[in-house]
């Protein structure tokens, strides 16, 4: 299939139609998790990330191009000088069906109530564990009770739907899968269980010892609850299952187990203004270029988001020893 066929629309080679993208605001982040960042991070300098306008003006050009959901990541998004502003003018974007956010939750005690306000309607935490003392050792300066306020500051807030994302890691957390599971279950929001993908060198851990698979993940929740299949979607990469007498629903995301990108719908833009094609692979489009500059205007920047369909790759080879695995750590990505 050519791109030529779908001149408005962004579809790629392999037929698969991009409606949702993931804007990462910013590479910093208040935490250092082990399986994002090393412990010395250096972060980008201001002039080289896209400014909040930049950020509005890709986010309206990808709606006029049929994208429905914009997930905002970091980093952290919630760290960026006056990301409000920026979440609010999304919310107001004609054609948007869905604006997410994903975040540590450190500061959603703050901000819930403005969220919902600015139509975020979807937004999932990472929590990787209900011990204080781990939840430290794990985010290397969280603070779990933070994050436990925050989570309740969203329920009241009346944010539409919530779930919980926990990256399973063996010697880490493995012995945590019930207990996240019914912290979840109680509150009455969903919780995804994530397998961690080989993104940069981490420091503190070999990823080939640590890796968990949700099969195992799952297993562990069976000997206690019973799980049904559900064809329910988020068009995100979780399949889901709903847990016998209980509101929430229990997310599987595994991408180093069950291979997921036949059915991949999206695309991510870094804060430098990289558009990369795969989270598992480095194709990429600088669209900063195009944004600074002045000869340039937005009809340029769509025949570079439409082009770029041509580059997106088929899939990821994670841990597969005869391909280079990415570089890149997950806070330059947005996950
Ligand atoms: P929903 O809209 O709720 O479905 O969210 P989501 O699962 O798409 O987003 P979230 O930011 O919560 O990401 C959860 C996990 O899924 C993170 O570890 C992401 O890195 C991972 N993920 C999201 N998209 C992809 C993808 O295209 N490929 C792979 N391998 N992982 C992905
Ligand atoms: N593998 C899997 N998930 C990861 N995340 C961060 N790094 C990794 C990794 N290497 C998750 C975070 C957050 C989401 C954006 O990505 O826990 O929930
Ligand atoms: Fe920050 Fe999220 Fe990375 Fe943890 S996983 S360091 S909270 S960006």
């Amino acid at each position: 299939m050519s791109t030529t066929e779908h001149a408005d629309s962004l579809i790629d080679k392999f037929g698969r139609k991009v409606d949702y993208i993931r804007l990462s605001v910013t590479d910093r982040c208040d935490f250092r998790c082990v399986y994002c960042m090393t412990e010395d991070m250096t972060f980008l300098p201001r002039t080289q990330i896209l400014s909040l306008e930049e950020l509005y003006r890709v986010a309206k050009v990808f709606t006029e191009l049929g994208v429905k959901k914009i997930r905002l990541t970091g980093g952290e998004p919630m760290v960026r000088t006056d990301v409000m502003t920026l979440i609010e003018r999304l919310g107001a974007l004609p054609g948007l069906e869905e604006l997410l956010l994903t975040t540590n939750g450190a500061q959603l005690d703050k901000y819930a109530v403005a969220l919902k306000s600015a139509g975020v309607s979807r937004i999932n935490i990472s929590i990787d564990s209900l011990d204080a003392e781990r939840f430290k050792r794990i985010s290397r300066v969280g603070k779990l009770e933070k994050v436990l306020s925050g989570i309740d500051a969203c329920i009241e807030a009346g944010i539409k739907r919530i779930r919980l994302n926990s990256v399973i890691m063996r010697g880490y957390n493995e012995d945590e899968v019930l207990a996240l599971t019914e912290y979840a279950l109680d509150k009455g929001i969903d919780i995804a269980f994530i397998e961690e993908m080989p993104l940069g060198e981490t420091s503190d851990h070999n990823r080939k010892d640590t890796t968990c698979s949700n099969d195992w993940v799952r297993n562990v929740i069976e000997e206690k609850y019973d799980l049904n299949d559900s064809a329910e979607s988020t068009a995100g990469p979780s399949r889901y299952v709903r847990v016998a007498g209980h509101e929430s629903r229990v997310g599987f995301i595994s991408p180093v187990t069950h291979n997921f990108c036949e059915d991949c719908n999206r695309v991510r833009v870094t804060v430098e203004g990289r558009l990369l094609l795969c989270l598992g692979n480095e194709h990429s489009v600088d669209l900063r270029d195009i944004l600074r500059d002045e000869s340039k205007d937005d009809s340029d920047l769509k025949k570079a988001l439409i082009d770029s369909m041509d580059l997106k790759p088929e899939r990821h080879y994670f841990f597969d020893d005869d391909h280079a695995q990415p570089v890149r750590l997950m806070n330059m990505t947005g996950g």
